[in-house]
């Protein structure tokens, strides 16, 4: 039973995840009708849970509650008839309606013997915890613990190497004015676009850095270049498509580990194009990742709908039309289609991005109902219905700005 359960624990890596399955365990071999791990945090000196099945995490100070005492004596409880004990404080149960009968409490101890948590089971299905399921609970706890702290390493390590790649793509974003925040823009809308297409989490953490460090490369392109306002020479222009090349060889340093290997080539495939005629490889279709497939389409969009200079938006159903020209030269059929399955009100949010304070929750309900594909159909009616000049209308309001102007 305790193989079972160490195999079940050792396959989950995400800290919630693994708290959860580690519940179920427990509550499956000793029969009851709960179990809640508690987490230590030894800086805040708090004990902090993710509530059996509800969302919301629950934190309280480390000394307080069963658990609390458990942490504190690092001793196992058992108690028969939690009502008799005073140990036990009835208001959780008034507060949440469950009637608290039997209870089992042990620490949960690291290799080094620290306490970094406790394990607690309710109401034992028939008559109350025994010797046997101290044992047990003790086994389970110490199998437990590795895997846990373990978890949490991983969680703080990814905690540093996303916020990493964050300041890296901002560097880049920041090099250049006219196209400022497009790296997280990026990323924003391919994350979309994975979950229309409903990529495994893994492509969409691969997709995620790839997005943000895509133009990378832009690091060793010229400043007078990358923001000249008048029209670029041959020369020029070629020096600025070296971006991808360059994305390429600098993340290929980066000691990326996992499906993580591939993202110097996804990020630095962004202008590849499927008719072979893109940079820095000349790839063709099949040639060229999903992923960076992906990128095209919303590097593209972005370009398109970021004001350059002093133009203001490409009017929408061009851009969208710009898009759907690019199909089988440019891009795969199959990313700029699922890109049209984007809902208005998820494209809006990050169009509109710098002022999502000024975004009216009504309108953004009203758009989450239609996609480009309807606003397209709307658009060209000869006759639009009531509610299709309703969608232009709200669309456009947002995507020109006009709201941002005073009287409107
Ligand atoms: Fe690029
Ligand atoms: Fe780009």
């Amino acid at each position: 039973m305790l193989l079972k359960v160490a195999s079940t624990i050792s396959r989950e890596m995400q800290l919630d995840k693994l708290l959860r399955v580690i519940m179920d365990e427990v509550k499956n071999v000793l029969q009851c009708d709960r179990c809640t791990v508690f987490v230590l945090d030894r800086e805040r000196n708090e004990i902090w849970s993710k509530v059996a099945h509800g969302e919301k995490e629950i934190r309280f100070p480390a000394h307080l509650g069963i658990a609390g005492h458990v942490v504190t004596t690092g001793r196992v409880i058992n108690i028969p008839d939690a009502y008799a004990d005073d140990r036990f404080n009835p208001n959780i149960d008034k507060q949440t309606g469950y009637h608290t009968q039997t209870i089992l409490a042990a620490p949960m101890r690291n290799k080094l013997g620290e306490i970094i948590g406790v394990f607690q089971t309710l109401n034992k299905f028939e008559g109350h915890f025994t010797t046997e399921d101290e044992e047990t609970l003790d086994a389970i706890s110490a199998l437990s613990a590795t895997q846990i702290e373990n978890a949490q390493l991983y969680e703080n390590q990814k905690k540093t190497f996303d916020s990493f790649i964050e300041t890296l793509a901002s560097t880049i974003d920041a090099r250049d004015p006219l196209t400022a925040g497009h790296s997280q823009r990026i990323m924003l809308y391919a994350a979309e676009l994975a979950r229309v297409l409903h990529l495994s989490e893994k492509e969409m953490e691969v997709l995620r850095i790839s997005a943000l460090l895509h133009d990378y490369g832009k690091i060793a392109v010229r400043e007078s270049i990358l923001t000249k306002e008048d029209r670029l020479t041959e020369t020029e222009y070629k020096h600025i498509r070296n971006h991808a090349a360059y994305t390429k060889s600098i993340l290929e340093n980066i000691n990326f580990s996992g499906a993580l290997r591939q993202v110097p080539l996804i990020a630095s495939s962004h202008h590849e194009r499927i008719d072979g005629t893109g940079y820095p490889a000349g790839l063709v279709d099949e040639q060229i990742p999903k992923l960076s497939k992906i990128l095209a389409v919303v590097d593209v969009f972005d370009a398109l709908t970021s004001k350059r200079h002093y133009r203001t938006r490409m009017p929408f159903h061009e851009v969208m039309q710009t898009l759907s020209a690019g199909i089988g030269t440019q891009f795969d059929p199959l990313y700029v289609n699922a890109f049209r399955q984007i809902k208005l009100n998820r494209l809006l949010t990050i169009l509109e991005q710098e002022h999502l304070a000024l975004l009216r929750k009504s309108d953004l309900t009203l758009l989450e109902e239609y996609d480009s594909i309807d606003y397209i159909a709307a658009f060209q009616a000869p006759y639009p219905l009531e509610q299709e000049k309703r969608l232009i209308l709200t669309f456009q309001t947002y995507y020109m700005q006009q709201y941002l102007q005073p009287g409107t």
